[in-house]
């Protein structure tokens, strides 16, 4: 009998890499062959969602999870060969929890991860997963994209092996009102996930490749044919115009040339006042002259994860129509020490007539962000200033790869940050912004330094940056440099770049509710 040729066995987090996504397809019958990707809560639940699998197979499978005392834990995942018509077979656990989105994406993306190197087409049985039918296919369908990414634009492809773009079998939701599903995933999941695989790309790209021009024309390209969003460079003749000094103090070491990016999105019935997002965007960040040691060096071509961020929230949402506000700020520069470069103890001024002393030429996301936020207090009348930036090795040793901090003086808005971490599974935890950090970054010839004489590293680099901010304006600081790069995969964040950002801030963009102007008094 052909079940006792099974081949079963466990695989709780290791997933195998992914090959080429795969398009997301929905169906309201399951196919009769291919790959079969069942989520199960316990084995009593195969009977009614492997309806569409024979007894005997059913019996099968049973057998191998209960022989592998398959524990149906979140993330545990289960592959069997040769069972039933299928070429592979794979149980994922769900848990016995209610499943909220975040937990509908991780079975999504486990899916893709496990059948990743499966060339045929792969069917997830779905039904009756979730209470509303729709929602959860559509997250499973973004589960499935984000999880189903990969980056091997550089890699020798075997012209045998190689599956075309357009010839990639879909991975196909199984679920009832499959129509209904496919509209909402084309409409909202479509995009972010889309949004996610732009930003991914970017990070992942060496910094030969993606540098301040060409992260401005990819991002040109992405937007392409998208309505309701205007872009604007400002090269440097048109920061020298505007004041911005200190972006282009950081620059300058460099042969690649900085930018300002702004991509705004209006969408229809948006409010008036924009919310601005600002990431940092250093292309690479040797250090300047303040070099940082060699290795693990190259991982800071990934320093540009924030200004990926927010363009791709803002790409997000653009084209899924949100009916949104938003002004992405990419503050681009690759920080080299060149001939020209900026030295320890130089003096510049940024966008707002404020002076900086240039204590640590390695502390330069700060220096991009002051003129990104002294040109969004002065252009716009800003409902609300997120700034997002891989800043500081201090919030990987508090947090590590599990949150990003965030710092704020405003209480509200940092609910609603914590609150978007939450339901999106891209968790945020806040720092404290001392007012004593004020001492500490106090320059005896300019108006602040750019680093602080004591511990507490990433609540220095959020003071510096909410110096150019007024204190009136709700404004919270995003530091990423732990979330920004995966080290082990997650099942909807493959090894690599993480995307980090875009999911929280498309769902905090779309939640907004406007929090009263005042000095900020939170955080401490
Ligand atoms: N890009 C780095 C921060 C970073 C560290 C990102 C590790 C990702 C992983 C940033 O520009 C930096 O060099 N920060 C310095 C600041 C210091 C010189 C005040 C740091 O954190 O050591
Ligand atoms: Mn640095
Ligand atoms: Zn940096």
């Amino acid at each position: 009998m052909r079940f006792f040729a099974a081949i079963a066995f466990m695989a709780a987090t290791a997933l195998t890499p992914a090959l080429a996504a795969r398009p997301i397809g929905f169906a309201e019958q399951a196919p009769a062959g291919g790959a079969l990707v069942v989520a199960l809560a316990s084995e009593a639940e195969l009977a009614s969602r492997g309806e569409s699998i024979d007894a005997a197979t059913r019996e099968a499978i049973a057998r191998a999870l209960r022989s592998a005392e398959f524990d149906y834990a979140p993330g545990s995942s289960m592959t069997l060969r040769g069972v039933g018509p299928w070429s592979q077979l794979v149980v994922v656990g769900t848990g016995a929890e209610p499943l909220d989105a975040a937990a509908l994406q991780d079975i999504g993306g486990t899916a893709a991860a496990e059948t990743s190197g499966n060339d045929g087409p792969v069917a997830l049985l779905a039904k009756g997963l979730a209470p509303s039918t729709a929602d959860a296919a559509v997250q499973l369908g973004v589960g499935a994209s984000l999880g189903g990414y990969s980056f091997d634009r550089y890699r020798y492809a075997d012209p045998a092996k190689k599956r075309a773009p357009g010839k990639v079998a879909p991975l196909t939701i199984v679920t009832a009102d499959a129509g209904a599903a496919k509209a909402r995933f084309e409409r909202e999941g479509e995009p972010l996930a889309e949004a996610v695989a732009f930003v991914r790309d970017l990070i992942s790209e060496p910094a030969n490749a993606v540098y301040p021009e060409s992260f401005v024309a990819r991002t040109r390209e992405a937007f392409a044919g998208v309505g309701g969003v205007e872009i604007e460079v400002l090269d440097v003749a048109a920061m020298e115009r505007l004041g911005l000094g200190s972006i282009l103090s950081v620059g300058k070491g460099s042969a690649r040339p900085p930018r300002m990016m702004i991509v705004h999105y209006r969408g229809q019935g948006a409010p008036a006042a924009p919310i601005v997002l600002a990431g940092k965007g250093i292309t690479f960040d040797s250090g300047g002259i303040s070099l940082k040691p060699g290795n693990g060096m190259w991982e800071m071509k990934t320093d540009m994860s924030g200004a990926a961020a927010v363009v791709g929230t803002a790409l997000s949402l653009a084209k899924a129509g949100a009916p949104v506000n938003v002004v992405a700020i990419a503050a681009l520069a690759e920080n080299m020490p060149g001939g020209s470069a900026s030295r320890p103890g130089d003096v510049v001024k940024a966008g707002n007539g404020k002076t900086i002393e240039i204590i640590n030429t390695d502390a330069e996301g700060r220096l991009v962000l002051a003129d990104a936020l002294s040109l969004a207090e002065a252009r716009y009348d800003p409902a609300a200033i997120i700034d997002i930036a891989t800043l500081t090795g201090s919030v990987v040793g508090a947090l590590g790869a599990e949150y990003a901090g965030l710092l704020s003086r405003h209480d509200a808005l940092a609910d609603q940050l914590l609150a978007a971490g939450d339901a999106t599974g891209e968790d945020v935890w806040r720092l404290p912004l001392h007012p004593s950090y004020a001492k500490d970054v106090k320059s005896d010839i300019a108006d602040i330094k750019n680093s602080g004489t004591g511990a507490p590293g990433a609540g220095y680099g959020a003071h510096f940056i909410g110096f150019f901010v007024d204190p009136a304006t709700p404004w919270a600081h995003l530091d990423i440099a732990g979330t920004a790069w995966n080290d082990a995969a997650e099942p909807t964040v493959p090894q690599g770049a993480a995307g980090y950002g875009v999911r929280l801030l498309d769902r905090f963009v779309r939640d907004f509710r406007p929090v009263p102007r005042g000095e900020g008094k939170g955080g401490y």
